[in-house]
């Protein structure tokens, strides 16, 4: 039996509880596909500033490296919210394991199941019939990583972008456009900055090898209002670490609950860490009533993008819409519909997965 190995990283406030939930219906997979999954649990975040002093710590980094992929939770606690810039959890974590693992391409997708468009902030002419934005964001250069520097008078932050980086963005927005609705938009600010100007000549050229796929191109302040007006009309969004921070979670937001959207950071040899969009949501923690859909599909991305098990990862999302017809969580909770906890969303979605 084929056995992967996978570094769990729960993290903190509702982490662990949606992490076991995403656990139970991998474990029906592994069952039903025959198929061994090995997790080693390691510490992240504010639970790790507590046992090791630090967000991130070299034990957590080893076992990842030692893993074919990180399934992690979320990460965050108030406790330590006046930490100085340089030692602040989600920076430290975060930023960490996607420089050291070279996790380039950030995917975000936004989607919206044309059953679920009440729970959208958006009006019914617009989400009625859904929405399907794949968001994929450069996430190890731009202004995150540039030179920086802070005096007591001035700060800034080089918004720098190499050719290459470029490159291979766009590659991984054209292949992923190729398996959706062949249409990717181009997101930057070219009217303005330099890096931005060269992120979309490289992005044309890349193009060029994709004649398949339809290229379009707007301004990030443009695409902030067209993705609310019209949702339904974009497919693959390739844009820069700083833009695609901000359009991602106005993309988010757009489908109404942060607890049902999944995402993948992803380096060249296809390693990657898999997590959900929603922070760790303190005040939620340990109540049994978080929605766990977002870490149970963030499992489905790592099937489909590290393992390249496309049919065991389709087998989950075909479990979560049937099991979201019968059964909701809190925050999707709509009438003639049982309301569940966290544990229990995650049963059902097993259970649905089938023997
Ligand atoms: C995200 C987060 C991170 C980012 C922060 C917490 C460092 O907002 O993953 O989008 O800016 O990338
Ligand atoms: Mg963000």
């Amino acid at each position: 039996m084929k056995t992967y190995k996978i570094a769990v990283l729960p993290g903190d406030g509702i982490g662990p509880e949606i992490m076991k939930a995403a656990q139970t219906v991998l474990d029906a997979v592994s069952r039903k596909f025959n198929v061994e999954f090995n997790y080693t649990e390691a510490d992240v975040g504010g639970v790790a500033i507590e046992k090791h002093g630090t967000a991130l710590p070299k034990e957590t980094v080893k076992i990842c490296e030692n893993s074919d992929a990180i399934l992690f939770g979320a990460v965050g606690d108030p406790r330590y919210d006046d930490l100085p810039p340089e030692k602040k959890i989600e920076p430290v974590a975060l930023l960490g394991l996607r420089k050291h693992f070279d996790l380039f391409a950030n995917l975000r997708p936004s989607f919206l199941y044309p059953f679920l468009y009440r729970t959208s902030p958006l009006k019914e002419s617009i989400v009625k019939e859904g929405f399907d934005i794949l968001i994929v964001r450069e996430l190890t250069s731009d202004a995150y990583f540039g030179k920086k520097v802070l005096k007591e008078d001035m700060g800034s932050d080089e918004m720098l972008y190499r050719k290459p980086e470029v490159e291979r963005i766009a590659k991984t927005a054209f292949e992923a456009a190729r398996k959706r609705k062949k249409y990717v938009t181009c997101v930057d600010k070219s009217n303005v900055l330099s890096s931005s100007i060269l992120f979309r000549r490289t992005v044309t050229e890349v193009a060029k090898k994709y004649p398949d796929v339809k290229l379009d191109y707007l301004f990030i302040d443009n695409a902030t209002t067209m993705i609310i007006k019209r949702p339904k009309d974009f497919d693959v969004m390739v844009t820069t670490n700083m833009f695609g921070d901000i359009l991602s979670d106005e993309a988010a937001m757009l489908s109404g609950s942060l607890g049902m959207l999944p995402s993948a950071s992803i380096n060249e040899k296809g390693f990657g860490m898999y997590e959900p969009a929603g922070g760790s949501a303190p005040k939620m923690a340990g109540k049994n009533t978080a929605n766990p859909i977002a870490q149970i599909l963030s499992a489905a991305l790592m099937l489909r993008h590290s393992f390249k098990m496309e049919k065991e990862a389709q087998a989950i999302e075909s479990a979560v819409q049937k099991t979201l017809h019968k059964y909701r969580t809190k925050d999707i909770m709509e009438e003639g519909m049982e309301q569940v906890g966290t544990k229990e969303m995650g049963e059902k979605i097993a259970e649905n997965i089938g023997r």
